[in-house]
Formats: C-alpha cells, structure tokens, sequence
C-alpha cells in the first residue's frame, strides 16, 4: 500500500478503535503522563504527574492498568494495587535520574549519617523506595520534607529538586545525590533570558528538575500538573514552558486562545515517547509486560510510598512510625 497522509489518520483511527475493544474486554484502565505522545493523549482514561497517576492508580475500578509512562511510576501503581495488573506497553521505558543511585551506595551515605531521614524522590526504583523513609514527588517535596522530624534529610536521586527544596527549608539540612534528569539539564539560563525577550509578557513556568539558575528565572515553579492549574487559572495569555515539549498537546488543547513557547529546541524524553498505540494495542492483546515487584521490596517500598500520600492528605492507612 502507498504510503498516504489519508491512510495514516485511518490506521491510527483503527488502532485506536482496537484499542477501546480491547480495553472494554480487559477491563482496564489507560493512565497517562503527561509527557506522553499526543495520540496516547488523546486515548487517556485518566492524565497527569506523577502523585495524580499513583492516585489514580489506586482509585481506578478496573482489573487491568496500563500504564503509559515509564517504570518507576508503573512500579509505583504495582506497589499500590497488589490486586491489580499492571502493564508496561514497553519493558525498555526507563527514566535514567532513577538507575542513578544504587542501593549499596544509599545504604553506605545511610549508615554514614544515621540520625538522616531518607526521602527518595518517586523517580527511584523499587528498591530504592524499600530503603528510603518517605516518598516525594515534584509537587510535594517541600511539604515533605518539611513534615520531617529530622533535621538531617539524604534526598535521592534528583540534585536540583533537592536543591529547590534546600532553599525552600533552611531549616533542615539537605545531603544531596548526584543525580539529575537528562532532559531537563539541558535547559540553559541563557534560553530563558532569550525566550524572556522575545516575549516579554510570557509567564517562565519550570518544572523543578531544572537547573537552580533556571528556576531562579521563574515566574511559576511546579509539577507537571501544576503547570496545567497555573495556565487554566492565570490572566496571562503567554507562557514559557521550562519541561518536556509533550505538555503542549494538552495545554493548547485545553487553552484555546493562549501561546505556549518552549526556551529549548527538542526538549523530549526518550523513554517517554517509546509508548505507541501500537504497544498499547499490544500490551492489552497479549497482557504485557506485567510489572511485578518481589513481595519483600513491595511491602517495605509501599509504607514509603503511602507514607507520602499520608502527608499530602490522602488517608491510606500506614503508619507513620519509625523515623
Ligand atoms: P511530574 O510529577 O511533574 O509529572 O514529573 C515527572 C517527571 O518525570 C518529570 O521529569
Ligand atoms: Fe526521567 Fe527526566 Fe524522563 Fe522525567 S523527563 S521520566 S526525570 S528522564
């Protein structure tokens, strides 16, 4: 068949049809993250950051989840819905900030300052949940960590939402990890300075993975989904997107009339854009991949995970004892 404009919207409109079968037949569910492609967008049961999907993930009235995001946050869903299946479309999605930092050198930085709390930013594997106190993600860090009896606080793996949350809380001390998100890093203040001049009446809004000097240049600092409730509510009708270019499907869709502009060019995440409604198709076809974590790195991870929820208001039950 000759390759046509005409049949590529017919091809996807026919996967996207299989996939709403197949969907009703599983009894499943399809959650979203934000940086996903717009056509995996467009098929969402339920979109956002990631503490709105580990939330949606336990609301969810469904025997199948899938998760089109990358792993830690499926691994996160798993955690918190035993009882559920929860599907990868693509084994290979990884998030690169989460395999920077090991178990064996957290539990060595652990031991060295015994009287720290760890708090591991969700972007962290399961393993690294299982030994950390308490759970954060970018739109509740600073309430977290604040929730702390501690003073001393190891925060993995992400060095600049550490450092955003350092500023943020003087009064604790702050051990930070090395880690940082490749896509994200490469937002430079000379971008922003750029993209300021051109639109002056833009609101800079970044996402806090973004370097300090950057986030020093914002109007708005938040989580993905954050950017969506600062856009829907702000007078402004210009904005400078400081985080992964597939936030604008969603902006402009639910903003008619307002502009986006993003300060660097290609500011994508790989392993984000690897889900396809091909691998959706599949992964609901033949159940795959299944996300499982072992039952002793599940229960400890989940008491971390919970213990976040807690703090962020969502009653679930654990107990906020032992640090
Ligand atoms: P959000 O929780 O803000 O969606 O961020 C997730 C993420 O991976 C950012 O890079
Ligand atoms: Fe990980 Fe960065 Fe991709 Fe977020 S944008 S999933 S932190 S690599």
């Amino acid at each position: 068949m000759t390759y046509t404009a005409e049949n590529d919207k017919q091809y996807i409109e026919s996967l996207k049809k299989k996939i709403d079968e197949l969907k009703k037949e599983r009894e499943a569910t399809i959650i979203v993250h934000n940086y996903q492609r717009d056509e995996i967008q467009d098929i969402a049961d339920i979109s956002g950051d990631s503490l709105a999907l580990s939330r949606a993930a336990i609301d969810a009235d469904a025997k199948v989840v899938v998760f089109c995001g990358v792993q830690f946050m499926a691994e996160s869903a798993s955690i918190l819905n035993p009882d559920k299946m929860v599907l990868l479309p693509v084994k290979e999605a990884g998030c690169p900030m989460a395999d920077m930092v090991s178990k064996e050198k957290l539990c060595a930085m652990r031991d060295q300052n015994p009287d720290a709390a760890v708090v591991c930013y969700v972007n962290s594997s399961a393993e690294i949940k299982a030994e950390s106190d308490i759970a954060c993600t970018s739109s509740n860090a600073i309430e977290v960590v604040k929730s702390l009896k501690n003073k001393k606080v190891i925060f993995v793996p992400d060095k600049n939402l550490g450092r955003y949350v350092q500023a943020n809380v003087p009064d604790k001390e702050i051990i930070l990890w090395q880690g940082f998100c490749p896509t994200h890093i490469r937002v430079q203040e000379e971008e922003i300075v750029r993209a300021k001049n051109l639109h002056p009446d833009a609101k800079f809004l970044a996402h806090p993975e973004c370097n300090p000097g950057v986030l020093k240049l914002a109007d708005y600092i938040c989580s993905t989904g954050g950017m969506f409730k600062f856009v829907k509510s702000s007078s402004a009708n210009e904005f400078i997107i400081g985080t992964e270019m597939g936030m604008l499907y969603k902006l402009k869709k639910e903003n008619p009339g307002k502009r986006f502009f993003m300060p660097t060019e290609h500011l994508i995440c790989p392993s984000m854009k690897l889900t396809t409604l091909g691998w959706v198709a599949h992964s609901l076809e033949m159940l795959v991949y299944e996300i499982k974590v072992p039952a002793d790195i599940a229960n400890r991870a989940r008491v971390t995970l919970k213990r976040m929820l807690e703090v962020t208001g969502e009653k679930t039950g654990a107990a906020l004892t032992g640090y």
